[in-house]
């Protein structure tokens, strides 16, 4: 199989990870067990995962001029990434993400910082990597604008284009025509789709947000793995993996890294979503985002270890 070459756009955030007991109620005040700085950000976080699963992956993106900024980059760098493409923006603070980790799930804050200092400039002055690349990733923690520009400019050099779009926010009709392949999660999908997405009311969100799009539709769905849309309208459910869950943070990030490196290295659809749904079960099994991508040495492990489950 080909080497796939994949570029992220998309946000860089410090993540300050808070585990607790169980999370606090509104107006309460808990007492922590322990807190940690770990690197993440669903951008930083899919290209670390791209990079430790095979694919020559280069991020465009920014941080501030402060030190979570440089741990940040050192992050990418120190796992393969290439972060010529992240622009260090002067008196702005990096990203960063508040995490409380509890009862096997997290919640998450962001404020932005420098990454919502990303414009259209960023993907002009990056469009040599652009032409490079397979495969284009994306996702929704920097301005919608840019990413809806970056996604005509990959879609004008012939690429194709991953767009994970979460956080869910309002998108315009445009960027639809520019995607191959869309991945919320369930409670994206229903924002998306202006539907109930909950239970046997899956599919037919599903086909809702297929009639807005031409992209296939692939919603995650947590422990339950994941499902998509068949050429013919159909939806086909592909089970999750029975893991020890530890922190669920960043296991969609890697799921969209799998998929996309695998459909840039000519994976048909299916056998993408079954490498994404078991390299993100592989993810909820350490601590911290970008710290717990599985390589595609423990990817190829834990499917031979599946296999021999199975006989
Ligand atoms: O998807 C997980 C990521 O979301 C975290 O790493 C955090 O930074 C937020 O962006």
């Amino acid at each position: 199989m080909n080497k796939a070459k994949l570029v992220v756009i998309g946000s860089l955030n410090m993540d300050i990870v808070v585990e607790t007991d169980r999370f606090p109620q509104l107006g309460e005040t808990l007492l922590g067990e322990r807190v940690r700085f770990i690197p993440g950000g669903k951008g930083a976080n899919q290209a670390v995962a791209g990079a430790r699963l095979g694919a020559e992956t280069a991020m465009i993106g920014a941080v501030g001029d402060d030190a979570f900024g440089e741990e940040l980059l050192l992050s990418l760098s120190g796992n393969g990434v290439d972060v010529s493409g992240v622009k260090r923006v002067a008196g702005t603070a990096t990203g960063i993400a508040s995490i409380y980790v509890a009862e096997g799930d997290n919640s998450i804050v962001v404020v932005p910082g420098a990454n919502y200092r990303m414009t259209p400039d960023d993907i002009d002055r990056n469009e040599d990597k652009l032409g490079e690349a397979d495969i284009v990733l994306l996702q929704l923690e920097i301005p919608v604008d840019t990413v809806v520009y970056a996604a005509r400019k990959a879609k004008s050099l012939g690429k194709t284009v991953v767009l994970n779009p979460a956080p869910a926010q309002p998108l315009p009709k445009e960027i639809f025509g520019y995607v191959d392949y869309m991945t919320p999660n369930r409670t994206e999908l229903a924002r998306y789709s202006g539907m109930d997405a909950e239970g046997d009311a899956l599919e037919a969100a599903m086909r809702r947000m297929k009639e807005m799009s031409a992209a296939h539709i692939i919603t995650t769905l947590g422990a339950d793995g994941s499902a998509y849309l068949t050429d013919e309208g159909v939806m086909r459910h592909i089970p999750g993996y029975k893991v020890q869950v530890v922190d669920t943070t960043g296991a969609g990030d890697c799921y969209n890294a799998g998929l996309a490196l695998s459909v840039g290295s000519g994976r048909n659809l299916e056998e993408a979503i079954r490498f994404a749904s078991l390299v993100s079960a592989l993810a909820v099994t350490k601590f911290g985002a970008q710290a717990g991508m599985p390589t595609r040495e423990e990817a190829l492990e834990f499917a031979a270890q599946q296999a021999r489950h199975k006989t």
